[in-house]
């Protein structure tokens, strides 16, 4: 991760109308906010755009605004900046990082990659630049499975850094992949055992579940997609009451848009609110003005790794288009 503009020092006080003042100084700036739906739910109530991995890539390719505020995480603002190398990308937090894009670490996966050199690389988004870089394509959870369909039958594939996603590729393909060891901690947290007592208390409840989940829960849901994917299939199911592995963020929208409908959080191994990315929470809607008001933090590539991270990420949107 690349971090080289600093929060600022001393913070104004914040204005009485938070989110006027956050419409005003989107207005000042030719300023487009995006959100993933996995942050607070003001964030997302200030945002013009809420998606997930692929809809947010696709956003940052075809904004004309000067200046893209990214409420997500790193790799995802990092992408936005990779997109739009000569665009002011800010993140209101730049400690948001992602547990995966952690796990794995260029020199590591350059042994990897050096362990099977005949092997294209495909890597999820949840990676930083420095690994985009040594990626031939790029995909996310909502067209994971439709890329890998796109490559020939004896083309060898190594698939980084979600052992999950990739296993559940791997099981909806019928491809064989070697793949990076990384998990999400968000996902990797949700409990078998008190999934299925949930189940037997609300027995009319679909499970929907986000393939970053561990094989033990995905093996029970009704349906398994993106987080766009998942907030679509609710809105379509006749049922009213679901029970959402994935982090809760989402229900915000959810229950928005759909309020006669029930949504009930996964439980989490541990008492805890550990189902909450605490990546995705360092944001707040008051660094998320600050930002904006300071023009930083911004986020920083050195151009080399920002034009070879370039192409992956290209290949991604023209082979999901297909
Ligand atoms: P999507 O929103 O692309 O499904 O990704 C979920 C996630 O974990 C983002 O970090
Ligand atoms: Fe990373 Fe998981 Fe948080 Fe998404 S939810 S940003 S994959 S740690």
């Amino acid at each position: 991760m690349f971090v080289t503009a600093s929060a600022p020092t001393s913070k104004t006080a914040l204005p009485k109308d938070l989110f006027g003042a956050i419409e005003m100084l989107k207005k000042d700036l030719n300023a487009v906010v995006l959100a993933h739906y996995y942050q607070d739910p003001d964030i997302q109530d200030v945002a013009d755009y809420i998606g997930d991995s692929l809809g947010l890539s696709q956003q940052a390719a075809s904004t004309d605004a000067d200046v893209i505020v990214f409420a997500g995480v790193h790799f995802m603002a990092e992408t936005a900046k990779i997109l739009n190398p000569n665009k002011l990308v800010l993140l209101p937090d730049l400690a948001a990082g992602c547990s995966l894009a952690d796990s794995c670490l260029p020199d590591d996966f350059a042994k990897f990659k050096a362990a099977h050199p005949d092997h294209v690389v495909i890597s999820y988004i949840n990676c930083t630049a420095e690994i985009k870089a040594m990626s031939d394509i790029i995909c996310t959870s909502s067209n994971a499975v439709k890329l890998v369909n796109q490559l020939p039958a004896e083309q060898k594939i190594i698939f980084a850094p979600d052992r999950n996603l990739g296993r559940y590729v791997m099981a909806q393909t019928g491809r064989e992949m070697v793949l990076w060891q990384g998990s999400c901690i968000v996902h990797e947290t949700f409990s078998e055992k008190k999934l299925l007592q949930l189940k037997m208390e609300y027995p009319d409840a679909e499970i929907v579940a986000h393939p970053e989940c561990e094989a033990g829960v995905l093996r029970h849901a009704d349906f398994i997609g993106s987080t766009t994917a998942l907030l679509t299939y609710v809105q379509i199911s006749v049922c009213d009451r679901f029970i959402i592995a994935t982090e809760p963020g989402i229900i915000h929208q959810m229950q928005k848009q759909l309020p006669q409908k029930h949504f009930i959080p996964a439980p989490p191994e541990a008492n805890c609110a550990c189902n909450e990315c605490p990546y995705m929470r360092l944001n707040t809607l008051e660094k998320l003005y600050w930002a904006m008001q300071s023009k930083t933090p911004a986020v920083t590539i050195p151009s080399e790794i920002q034009q070879r991270a370039l192409a992956p990420i290209q290949r991604m949107l023209e082979m999901s288009a297909r």
